[in-house]
């Protein structure tokens, strides 16, 4: 039965295909004036990161409805590695604190790494537990998070809703 790898033309097995999409900009110059905005916050809240073990500042910028002010976290290290936290995280828990569970519409999120010999010109996406974070607070608000993902220069990706990035997700339905 294993002794090919046509598992999926075994009878009554149905193949399901999930797609991802995502919107790719070569520069802060294509972005319109907010989105720009939120992602120059992203990139200077890498500047109150505390990222004295990896030397990799991840800073993050969000966009709360009905709030003017743009809200940012940063990764938040320790000694004790796994007490640490993500840019992501830090900010969902400082907004939901500040302003209890308001939808945010869209969050950047950019980097710098410090280490020698490294660039940060190349986006990077939310690690597999902020992905399942960000998905809770939509589920909590009701609301997409558009996500803005970029390195200090470069190209840009656009994400319309963050949940997508965990295909066959667990979102609290089935408790
Ligand atoms: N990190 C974030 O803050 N966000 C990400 O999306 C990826 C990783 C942090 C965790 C850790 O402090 C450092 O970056 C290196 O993994």
């Amino acid at each position: 039965m294993f002794a090919n790898n046509n598992w999926y033309f075994v009878q009554a097995m149905e193949k399901q295909k999930s797609e991802f999409h995502y919107l790719v900009y070569n520069s802060i110059k294509e972005l319109n004036i907010e989105d720009a905005a939120l992602l120059v916050a992203a990139k200077k809240a890498t500047e109150n990161s505390f990222a004295g073990f990896s030397n990799f500042k991840v800073g993050a910028a969000a966009r709360v409805e009905g709030v003017k002010e743009i809200m940012t976290g940063s990764n938040q290290e320790n000694a004790s590695y796994p007490v640490g936290i993500c840019a992501e995280r830090a900010l969902l828990a400082s907004v939901a604190s500040k302003f209890g569970n308001k939808k945010i519409t869209t969050m950047a999120i950019s980097y710098v790494n410090r280490n020698k010999g490294k660039k940060s010109n190349e986006p990077i996406s939310p690690c597999g537990m902020c992905r399942q974070a960000l998905l809770q607070y939509e589920v909590n608000t009701k609301h997409p998070i558009r996500l803005i993902l970029s390195g200090q220069s470069g190209k840009i990706i656009i994400i319309k809703e963050a949940g997508s990035l965990l295909p066959l997700r667990f979102d609290g339905s089935a408790l």
